[in-house]
C-alpha cells in the first residue's frame, strides 16, 4: 500500500458511537466459517448455527464454541456433556439458516445423517463432523465456551464451504494472487496447523529461550 493510499484510509476511518455498535461492526468484517453445533433435545436432534468455533490443542484434540448462556443448545449442552460440530458447505445453506432461527425450534431430523454412527447428531452433507465431550466450561459474559475433546470425526468431501461476512452468506472465491502461504521458517513447525508457523513468531520465541 501506498503512503498517499494510506493516509486516505485514516482520513476515512472512524469510531463507533458507542463501544458495542464499534464491536459489533468491527466483527461483522471479520469471515468467518459456519458450523451447526448439535445436540439432544427431548432425546431429538437439535442444532444451531454457529460462526463462534475454533481449533484449540492437536494433543489432545480440543475445539471450542461459544453459544449464548440462554440458548436451548448452552443448556442441553451443560447438561448432556457432549455436542457435536457438523462444518457446513454452501449445498446445507438452507441448513444453516434454519439452525439461527431465533426463537424458533431447531429440531434437525430432517437434515441428520440416518447411517452415519455418532453419538451426537451430523448434519448430512456437511463437510465434516466432530463429535465431542465437553472438557471445560467457560462462563463469557452472556456467552458459555465449551471447549470439547474430539472422540470421533467423519470427513466428506465435493462441496465449498459456507462463509459469513458482514451479515450475509458468502462462497469462497477462487485463487487469486493472495492465494500465498505464510512466510516460513522450516526449523519450527507448528502443532495446530499443517504448515510450519510465520518466521516472526518462530524468531520471538527463539529468542525468548
Ligand atoms: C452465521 C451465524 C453465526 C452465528 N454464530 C453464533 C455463535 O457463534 N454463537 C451463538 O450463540 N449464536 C450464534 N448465532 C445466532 C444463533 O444461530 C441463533 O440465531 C441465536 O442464538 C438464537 O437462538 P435461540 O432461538 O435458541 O435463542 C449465529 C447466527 C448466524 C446467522
Amino acid at each position: 500500500m501506498t503512503t498517499k493510499e494510506l493516509g486516505a484510509m485514516e482520513k476515512s476511518a472512524k469510531r463507533a458511537d458507542t463501544v458495542q455498535d464499534g464491536f459489533r461492526a468491527a466483527m461483522s468484517q471479520l469471515a468467518a466459517g459456519v458450523v451447526m453445533v448439535t445436540c439432544h433435545l427431548d432425546g431429538k436432534p437439535w442444532g444451531l448455527t454457529v460462526s463462534a468455533c475454533c481449533s484449540v490443542s492437536m494433543e489432545p484434540p480440543l475445539l471450542l464454541v461459544s453459544l449464548g448462556r440462554q440458548t436451548a443448545s448452552a443448556h442441553a449442552i451443560g447438561e448432556s456433556g457432549s455436542f457435536g460440530v457438523s462444518v457446513l458447505g454452501e449445498s446445507v445453506i438452507e441448513v444453516a439458516r434454519f439452525g439461527s432461527s431465533r426463537g424458533q425450534p431447531k429440531f434437525l431430523d430432517h437434515f441428520c445423517h440416518g447411517d452415519i454412527v455418532c453419538e451426537s447428531p451430523a448434519v448430512g452433507g456437511a463437510l465434516a463432523h466432530v463429535d465431542c465431550t465437553v472438557e471445560q466450561t467457560v462462563a463469557a459474559g452472556d456467552h458459555t465456551i465449551y471447549i470439547g475433546r474430539v472422540r470421533d470425526v467423519i470427513l466428506e468431501d465435493g462441496d465449498r464451504p459456507l462463509v459469513y461476512h458482514a451479515q450475509s452468506y458468502h462462497r469462497l472465491g477462487e485463487a487469486t494472487d493472495l492465494h500465498v502461504g505464510p512466510v516460513v521458517d522450516e526449523t519450527v513447525d507448528s502443532l495446530l496447523y499443517d504448515y510450519p508457523i510465520p518466521r516472526e513468531f518462530s524468531r520471538v520465541r527463539s529468542l525468548g529461550a
